[in-house]
């Protein structure tokens, strides 16, 4: 056996002590296709380590550093000689160690993996690995993936993590991420000063495309608005507390850290009329230079919210005209009472006598 690719490229591999099964040329060349061939940097975690074929040609695809775990004596030994063999010895951590008390004792530790890979023995007892599956998804970086062979199929849905199988020969190959990171999750952002139907009518319909939505309150806008962020942002909860797949944040600088904090790949904008167009493609262009993988996706408003806007709500609730049409059902008496600056204009002119 040889490391297939990367730095230590064509390395030949000490052969398997007895009773460890390493992972074949084969499948160890899948299971790298699938991550993605090389990686920048990252820290792998090698359980049931066997001879540490996986680990070590991660190292070698680009890596910094992989812990191997694994209790035999003998193939602990056979991972120091493939470690030398490849040039990696200062890389690898090697624990003679039982998997589950590592994977208790990192989890406390708080320590992260960007690839986890476990083989472990097929006959191994089920609470063992049920253990040990329950645990891994606190050891996963953001973007992280697990990699379980199996002698068979595997629930493709572990705790928090989720992913796929794929059969290779006689070796069932599952790969999990972190459930949210296979979420597909949008960002719906906007000054909401206040949010209207129109605005709610988008929200809506983006819930029933994408997992998840965050509905984004601007805190830093050009204009100044009427209500702080964070009061804009309970209205938003009222209104949305029926969807199940919302939730409502405030928004301090650019959208597309925003988007990237909440593992957001979409922002959704309505598109009321031909004159929304021009600013939008422009901070579509924009927000996608600065975040390439982006994508704008515009949901047209209804033609019954097409010369809607909160501008419009603000002007005529300022002069105590009834908005209540125009705004959820959940915060009308709200927006109503908190938009009306008439009532403290009279207040004031009063007040002067
Ligand atoms: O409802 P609005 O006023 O059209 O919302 C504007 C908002 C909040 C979506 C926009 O100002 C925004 O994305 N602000 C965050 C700052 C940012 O990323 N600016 C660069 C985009 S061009």
């Amino acid at each position: 056996m040889r490391i297939i690719a990367g730095s230590a490229r064509g390395a030949r591999l000490a052969p398997a002590p007895n009773g460890v099964r390493p992972t074949s040329d084969r499948v160890r060349e899948a299971i790298f296709n699938s991550l993605g061939q090389f990686f920048d940097g990252g820290e792998a975690l090698d359980l049931y380590a066997g001879s540490g074929t996986l680990g070590i040609e991660a190292l070698s695809r680009g890596c910094d550093k992989a812990t191997f775990v694994e209790r035999s004596g003998q193939a602990t030994h056979a991972i120091r000689e493939n470690l030398t063999r490849a040039g990696f010895v200062k890389k690898g951590e090697v624990l003679r160690r039982d998997v589950t008390e590592v994977v208790e004792r990192f989890v406390a530790e708080g320590r992260r993996y960007d690839l986890i890979f476990a083989d472990p023995p097929y006959r191994i007892p089920p609470r063992e690995m049920e253990g040990v599956l329950g645990r891994l998804a606190a050891l996963l970086a953001p973007g992280g993936r697990v990699v379980l062979e199996s002698g068979g199929p595997l629930a493709e849905a572990i705790d928090n993590l989720k992913g796929v199988s794929r059969r290779y020969g006689g070796t069932v190959v599952t790969f999990l991420e972190r459930l949210e990171n296979t979420m597909k999750i949008a960002i719906c952002p906007g000054s909401f000063d206040p949010i209207t139907v129109g605005h709610m009518d988008v929200i809506r319909r983006a819930c029933k495309i994408y997992d998840h939505v965050v509905v984004a309150v601007g805190a830093n806008l050009r204009k100044k608005p009427r209500l702080p962020a964070e009061e804009r942002a309970r209205l938003i909860e009222k209104a949305t507390a029926g969807l199940e797949n919302v939730s409502v944040e405030v928004m301090e600088g650019l959208l597309v850290d925003f988007a990237r904090e909440q593992g957001a790949r979409s922002v959704v904008k309505g598109l009321r009329a031909v004159s929304d167009f021009e600013s939008e493609f422009e901070q579509a262009q924009l927000n996608r230079t600065l975040y390439p993988e982006f994508e704008t996706v515009f949901i047209m408003a209804a033609a019954e919210h097409s010369f809607l806007s909160s501008s419009a709500v603000r002007e005529i609730a300022s002069y105590g005209g009834d908005v209540r049409e125009l705004v959820p059902e959940e915060i009308q008496e709200i927006v109503q009472r908190l938009y009306d600056t008439s009532a403290d204009e009279q207040a004031a002119t009063s007040d002067k006598g």
